[in-house]
């Protein structure tokens, strides 16, 4: 196959950022998808509805002319949320909560400690049918950072799975077989995103022949069986995988460091990429299902009208992009020839 048409599709995890940057990221993503949840890790955090409207605003503002893009925003749970932010949000359009383990990943330092605190925010979340996105991973200092999705599904996930069997969950952008596995046999309100990174790389190509600051993002890539089993579930198709890039761009000069961010900025590319895999794969027939279908269908939402067509032809990503703020980015896979490229949409 040389060419696919898929309908349009929708990234269900992203960081925009905010400021300058969103003339940056907000076309980046809109040239291709028609939605996407917005993560709320902000500094400050987005944590109630004013906050994720005034958000909202400013993204719509920095879309391309004519374009049709739609943020879907998503608050940011804290030790301090309450029932009535919950309300709020829900009333305001926010479509969903994410709850980041304290120290879990860029700017979650604001986040939850015990996540029993929040069981009155997760029965509110259910009532008001606001889903609970989840960054699953324990952040003790004790654990080792290749263990810490598994022991997350161990200690928290399987019990919060077990208490709020109407509550929907989305287990974000995961990296190991166990949580693949954990999701597939879990019951009809537990879903998965997984990001472009999981799926083509794994921690080798991260340490192997020098340290690849750019491959570098949380959850960390896992041994290579791990990325097998992420591949092997997209490619059979499985209706609770569904497509979130985790796109997390940071400027070049704070990956490349002595303490260097964790984020791929995969937004130029991640469809293209998406499409290689899956074609690697022998299985372009899920690509539309994992792009556009399982994702709204899980989250309740329409999907979308229109389409995308991709062709297999090759072209190069570039090396930097240089940031409406002066400074410069390494996209994802940067340098690198993709062999899918978008050619409408
Ligand atoms: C994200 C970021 O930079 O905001 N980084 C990452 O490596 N994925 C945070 C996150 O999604 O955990
Ligand atoms: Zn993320």
């Amino acid at each position: 196959m040389n060419k696919i048409t898929i309908q349009t599709p929708d990234d269900w995890h992203l960081h925009f950022r905010d400021g300058l940057m969103l003339k940056e990221t907000v076309p980046a993503t809109a040239r291709c998808f028609k939605r996407a949840i917005v993560m709320p890790n902000l500094v400050p955090p987005v944590t109630n509805a004013k906050m994720a409207m005034e958000y909202s605003q400013r993204i719509l503002e920095a879309r391309p002319d004519g374009s049709d893009f739609e943020p879907l925003m998503t608050l940011y749970l804290t030790d301090k949320t309450t029932r009535q932010d919950i309300i709020d949000a829900k009333q305001a359009g926010v479509i969903a909560a994410k709850l980041y383990p304290a120290g879990a990943t860029t700017n979650s330092d604001a986040a939850v400690k015990g996540v029993m605190q929040l069981y009155p925010v997760f029965e509110e979340m259910t009532a008001q049918d606001m889903l609970l996105l989840i960054h699953g991973e324990v952040t003790e200092s004790h654990i080792d950072i290749f263990d810490r999705e598994k022991v997350f599904i161990d200690q928290q996930m399987t019990r919060i799975v077990d208490d709020f069997p109407q509550l929907r969950i989305v287990f974000e952008h995961i990296t190991t077989k166990d949580a693949a596995d954990f999701v597939e046999a879990g019951p009809e309100n537990l879903a998965a995103t997984i990001t472009p990174q999981h799926l083509m790389l794994n921690r080798n190509d991260l340490l192997v022949g020098g340290i690849r600051p750019h491959n570098y993002c949380l959850p960390v890539l896992k041994r290579q069986t791990h990325q097998a089993a992420l591949r092997d579930v997209v490619a059979r198709g499985h209706k609770r995988f569904f497509l979130g890039t985790d796109s997390a761009p940071h400027e070049k000069h704070l990956k490349e460091n002595s303490c260097g961010c964790a984020g791929c900025y995969s937004a130029w590319s991640a469809i293209e990429l998406y499409t290689q895999v899956f074609d690697e794969l022998n299985a372009l027939e899920h690509l539309e299902g994992f792009a556009s279908h399982n994702g709204p269908d899980f989250y309740g939402l329409p999907r979308n009208e229109g389409s995308i067509t991709l062709v297999k032809e090759d072209w190069q990503i570039p090396e930097q992009i240089k940031l409406p703020t002066g400074n410069d980015i390494v996209p994802f896979h940067a340098g690198q020839t993709v062999h899918w490229k978008l050619a409408s949409s």
